[in-house]
């Protein structure tokens, strides 16, 4: 095996292996398309694998480079990165080779960076140690019995049920008590929104651990969300570090639910200016008390994360402003889609985002190197 000079810092994307089988295929991703593009301006040795293809005794990995003469993915052994980028899980059969991965790119100080996938309830416990993050969260406990349950109901009218690990809104159900102390049971799943009336408690614990099965799942007050036309709004804002290591709000996407549905994905988005000045009517004054009040928010939730799960090059923050012109903190993405980015700010938004991420390794890379411990969760 040849190991040529490669311009470092050496960036490797970890990915899932069907992602990889269609880069085989040339069958390229979007986003993945998008890194390429940057990285031809920013330089940086560039190459996506998936863990299978590690070979840690050698020291090298087989990946895919995109090749620009030809305009194609080709393969081909590279050392182990600099910079560690992991966008995909993987099967749990290789998590030692994982392990082993990581060490090997602290070793010679490289980093890795968008390390794991939150799971909801221990980001709530970690948040809620923080006196000035507190104030952001709704109420939360996870459930280990209906008296859980029971007691969120008396405290809270709207209740938010929420599976653990979760995305695409599919293991959220909402739980409203009624007037006649009946309940409310809403979910949007596979494109359909289910609304239910439930008699009595009794019932509506049946009813809930029908939808949650044998997954762990959390209870939480619920927001009151904003509602245009009856559709329920909360925003995702983008968030990374720029190639200064400062951080680089991209983007924040008022999200639109479809009508009565208790969630807002799999519906419109627009830019956060325009919902607020166009829908909401607010003044542009009003407008930037809000911005500035909404970059604070997301800058301390995106440090403060970082503090305690290590380097993310991004987070996507679903957050949600009420009535009252309060601001709720609903939960962080590390692996987010930026579906509501891109229909809000269009193409270049995306390029940007891998911009920054190339950018942000080329920081990383070039500091001065020093030895600080992050604690995993
Ligand atoms: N406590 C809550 N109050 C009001 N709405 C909520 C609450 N929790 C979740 N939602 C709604 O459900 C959506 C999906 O919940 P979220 O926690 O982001 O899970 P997922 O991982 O499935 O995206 C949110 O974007 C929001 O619209
Ligand atoms: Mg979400």
């Amino acid at each position: 095996m040849r190991i040529q000079n490669y311009p470092r810092p050496v960036v490797a994307v970890l990915l899932r292996r069907e992602i990889l089988i269609n880069l085989q295929k040339q069958i390229n991703q979007s986003w993945i398309h998008y890194l390429v593009e940057a990285n031809q301006v920013v330089n940086n040795t560039l190459y996506f694998f998936s863990i299978g293809d590690v070979n840690l005794a050698a020291k090298t990995i087989k990946g895919y480079y995109w090749h620009q003469r030809r305009q194609k993915f080709v393969q081909q052994d590279f050392p182990l990165p600099d910079v560690l980028y992991v966008r995909s899980g993987f099967n749990k059969r290789y998590t030692k080779t994982y392990r082993n991965l990581c060490q090997e790119v602290r070793k010679k100080k490289g980093h890795v960076i968008t390390h794991y996938t939150f799971n909801k309830w221990r980001l709530y416990q970690v948040l809620s140690q923080n006196p000035v993050l507190k104030k952001y969260l709704p109420a939360t406990r996870t459930v280990e019995q209906a008296d859980d349950i029971a007691k969120m109901l008396q405290k809270y009218k709207t209740v938010y049920l929420k599976t653990h690990i979760g995305r695409k809104g599919e293991s959220v159900l909402r739980v409203r008590t009624m007037p006649d102390g009946s309940y409310q049971c809403s979910n949007f799943r596979n494109g359909q929104l289910d609304i239910k009336i439930v008699p009595d408690f009794q019932t509506l614990i049946m009813e809930i651990r029908n939808f949650f099965q044998h997954k762990k799942y959390l209870i939480q007050e619920g927001i009151q969300l904003l509602q245009f036309e009856n559709r329920p709004v909360d925003l995702r804002a983008e968030v990374q570090y720029d190639g200064d290591g400062k951080v680089d709000i991209l983007g924040i996407s008022a999200r639109l639910g479809r009508p009565l549905s208790p969630i807002t994905t799999h519906g419109d988005a627009c830019k956060f200016e325009d919902f607020f000045l166009n829908y909401l009517g607010y003044t542009r004054e009003q407008l930037e008390k809000l911005r500035a009040d909404v970059y604070v928010f997301l800058t301390t939730v995106y440090d403060y994360l970082q503090k305690n799960y290590g380097r993310y090059a991004e987070i996507g923050i679903d957050f949600a402003i009420d009535p009252n012109h309060h601001l709720w903190f609903i939960e962080a993405n590390s692996r987010s889609t930026k579906v509501s980015l891109q229909k809000a700010y269009g193409k270049a938004a995306l390029y940007k985002n891998s911009k920054n991420i190339l950018n942000y390794a080329n920081y990383l890379y070039k500091r001065p190197k020093r030895s600080g411990k992050v604690v995993a969760p």
